[in-house]
């Protein structure tokens, strides 16, 4: 597993340390409120389920799944919604917690969804961005926990088809695991 990764970018401690600011900054800014987390299952759960354990107003959370139709590294931001939510957004304080905004089209594609539900208020919190690849430039981003190089990354809820979301670090997969045409194999 860890003979996996090339490089390790973000070690458990920069990111404990860097959830623990945003939960900071998110306790400071909904003080005297209810936010509701909202995330997408699965990649944000890790970062969810830490930032709220930091933070220090009362809270809800609650999830939706979807799923994206093409590659990971070739995002076609077409969006499927296969879980809705159990609690009603209706004027209520939505935080949506993502894992990492690259091409913005998932975390555009949700925003949709949810002010079409009328929030009052709606901000987008991620623990990773990448700018490179982004299509939807308007994406605002209240709270960001680090920008990261045009590379792709695993752990801490990340992965890569399916593998490697517990690594408890962010880091880089060698070239040779990382091939995107490979044939699949034998089952
Ligand atoms: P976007 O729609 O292009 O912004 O992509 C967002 C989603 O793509 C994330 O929620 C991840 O599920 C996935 N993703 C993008 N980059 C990576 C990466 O480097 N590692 C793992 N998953 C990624
Ligand atoms: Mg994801």
């Amino acid at each position: 597993m860890r003979n996996d990764i090339r490089e390790v970018l973000l070690d458990r401690e920069q990111i404990a340390a860097r959830v623990g600011e945003l939960a900071a900054e998110i306790s400071r800014d909904y003080a005297g409120r209810n936010p509701l987390l909202v995330s997408v299952l699965k990649g944000a759960v890790y970062f969810l389920t830490d930032l709220s354990r930091a933070v220090e107003v009362p809270l809800e959370i609650d999830f939706m799944a979807i799923t994206s139709y093409g590659s990971a590294r070739a995002q076609s931001g077409v969006v499927r919604l296969i879980k809705d939510l159990d609690v009603e957004v209706t004027g209520r304080d939505v935080l949506l917690v993502e894992d990492i905004i690259d091409t913005g089209l998932t975390a555009g594609y949700l925003v949709r969804l949810l002010h079409a539900r009328s929030p009052s208020t709606l901000r987008i919190c991620t623990l990773l961005d990448r700018p490179y690849r982004r299509i939807l430039e308007t994406l605002e981003i209240s709270y960001r926990g680090f920008e990261i190089p045009d590379r792709f990354v695993v752990g801490y809820g990340l992965d890569y088809r399916g593998q490697y979301r517990h690594l408890p670090f962010i880091g880089v997969l060698k070239d040779e695991i990382l091939r995107e045409d490979a044939p699949a194999p034998e089952a």
